[in-house]
């Protein structure tokens, strides 16, 4: 055959395998919003960047009559694109073919694409739209997924891991997902659960729709299962853009550096963002925006746990990664969720090499029958866990209150921060002022001709022996006590001067974090 005909072959066949599931089941993906798979990846990536591989993958099934149906790509689209100009590794599962379903040869496509983010050291992102594993392929389907699992936990720490969930991802197939880095979910599209509402009809006689069992609300809200949430597709691909743009693309490298941008002080003046009140809350982002360049500041897992702030800003054009108590929700406590939250970010940065920031204003961790039943001894340890393994530079600044377990906790020098600075307007100590009279004057409150007034004598006395910055500071706990307006000089130099920093690992071949 002259090569002009074996090209027109190769076009025909192109030409087929490009058309997925066929006209039909386009439709039905478009009527409820969703993009077609190689569109996703399109909206992705730089424009014509995309080079596709194993179009040609047939599936291997030959139970069920699977023999006699031809499955184009075998329901996954895998290939390598840039974003931003640098490369990443690719792949989406295309719903229009028997569902997305990850059938043996399906699994393949993914865990080839995987093997190659790894030896290339670039992101992989994974759109996932899929009815899971494929039933007629049996074993083979878990198989594939138990694959792409151990990938994933190899690849974990070296390259940055991205779930994007546009469709159902249901039983097993949602481990893939929740072994990942980031997880992006879309409103009315991205479905996650182990069981869904049939199965728990049938076993628990519960009823409830997929949406409020798994939808993108309940993830990025309740369940922390996401880390951004958006309301389109194209808002999703947005956020993906951002992140990117903020992480390193592997262990060994830095975040691309930017140029280097001033705050907009005017609309975030640092001066006025502490009330004078220390029991009124305010919005901890308006500090990390005092002091991030453009005021840019991309939060993760925004809508869970929002009593911690986590996430990137860049400070004189390089990335760094905030987490901060948030006084405007309970009071920026600790608990479970937000010590889980904290935890695994400060885990990711430290083994992309991203600064960590730390803002204090806590009144410590939550008490309470809930909390303590739920573990939150367990689930606190994480942070405490996290600070003192993080080789990174570790800078904490602490703004107002740093009460007992949660000013060890937050970042303190004991846990290895590299420089500790405190506003003026820091209040460290044991407990509260309010707590700490009750407890140590009790006696003399009791007995007092007016209770009330010697109590609040008592907190006057404790508040300004002790709830101040100058206590630590006495003892070398604090490096610095410094006025809000030099804040950005001061992390800029002190994040400078880390830029270098090593720190020897210690002959183990891992910890036992307390998981
Ligand atoms: C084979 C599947 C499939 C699957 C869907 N399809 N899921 N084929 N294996 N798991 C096929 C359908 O037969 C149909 O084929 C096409 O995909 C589109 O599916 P519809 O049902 O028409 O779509 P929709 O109404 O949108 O419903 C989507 C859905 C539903 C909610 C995902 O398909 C569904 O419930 N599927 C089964 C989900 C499931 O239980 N999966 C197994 C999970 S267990 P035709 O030819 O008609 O177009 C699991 C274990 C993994 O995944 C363990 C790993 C450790």
């Amino acid at each position: 055959m002259p090569l002009k005909q074996k090209t027109s072959d190769l076009k025909e066949r192109m030409k087929n395998a490009l058309k997925g599931g066929g006209s039909k089941a386009i439709e039905k993906q478009k009527a409820i919003g969703k993009l077609t798979a190689r569109e996703r990846i399109i909206a992705i990536l730089d424009p014509k960047s995309f080079h596709e591989y194993d179009l040609f993958v047939e599936h291997a099934a030959k139970d069920f009559d699977m023999e006699k149906k031809r499955l184009p790509g075998d329901g996954v689209i895998t290939g390598t694109g840039t974003i931003m100009g640098k490369p990443v590794c690719i792949y989406a599962q295309d719903f229009t073919v028997a569902g997305g379903s990850l059938g043996y040869m399906h699994a393949k496509k993914i865990t080839k694409i995987m093997d190659h983010a790894m030896k290339l050291k670039v992101p992989i992102i994974g759109i996932n739209d899929s009815g899971g594993a494929r039933i007629q392929e049996g074993v083979n389907s878990l198989a594939g997924y138990g694959e792409i699992f151990y990938r994933n936990t190899k690849a974990s720490g070296i390259v940055p891991q991205i779930s994007v969930i546009l469709g159902p991802c249901a039983g097993g197939a949602v481990y893939s997902p929740a072994l990942t880095d980031f997880v992006f979910v879309v409103d009315n599209i991205s479905k996650m659960f182990i069981t869904g509402p049939e199965v728990i009809k049938t076993v628990l006689g519960e009823e409830i729709s997929m949406e409020e069992l798994g939808g993108a609300k309940v993830h990025s809200e309740t369940t922390g299962n996401a880390h951004f949430y958006a309301e389109s597709e194209q808002e999703c691909f947005d956020q993906i853009k951002q992140l990117i743009s903020f992480i390193p693309w592997n262990n060994k490298k830095k975040a691309m550096a930017f140029p280097k941008k001033q705050p907009k002080s005017k609309i975030y003046p640092i001066d006025s963002i502490i009330p004078t009140d220390p029991k009124t809350p305010y919005d901890v982002r308006d500090v990390i925006r005092a002091i991030s360049d453009d005021s840019e500041f991309f939060e993760v897992q925004e809508k869970f746990a929002a009593n911690i702030v986590i996430g990137y800003g860049r400070i004189n054009g390089d990335t760094v990664a905030y987490v901060a108590n948030q006084p405007n929700v309970l009071a920026g406590v600790l608990d479970v969720d937000s010590s889980d939250k904290a935890g695994r970010f400060i885990r990711y940065c430290d083994a992309f090499n991203i600064p960590l920031i730390t803002l204090v204003d806590l009144p410590g961790y939550l008490p309470g029958i809930d909390q303590e039943h739920a573990g939150v001894i367990r689930h606190g340890a994480k942070v405490l866990y996290a600070y003192s393994e993080a080789t990174v530079p570790k800078i904490t600044l602490v703004l107002r209150k740093a009460y007992g377990g949660g000013y060890i906790a937050m970042c303190s020098h004991h846990l290895r921060a590299d420089f500790v600075f405190a506003w003026p307007t820091a209040e460290i100590a044991v407990m509260g002022p309010e707590g700490a009279a009750n407890i140590i004057f009790r006696k003399e409150i009791m007995n007092a001709e007016n209770p009330d007034e010697m109590r609040q004598q008592k907190v006057d006395e404790y508040r300004s022996k002790f709830a101040n910055p100058y206590v630590a500071a006495a003892y070398g706990y604090i490096d610095a006590v410094i006025e809000p307006a030099e804040t950005r000089k001061m992390l800029i130099h002190a994040l400078d001067i880390s830029a270098n920093k090593t720190e020897e690992c210690l002959d183990k071949k891992h910890g036992v974090p307390p998981f």
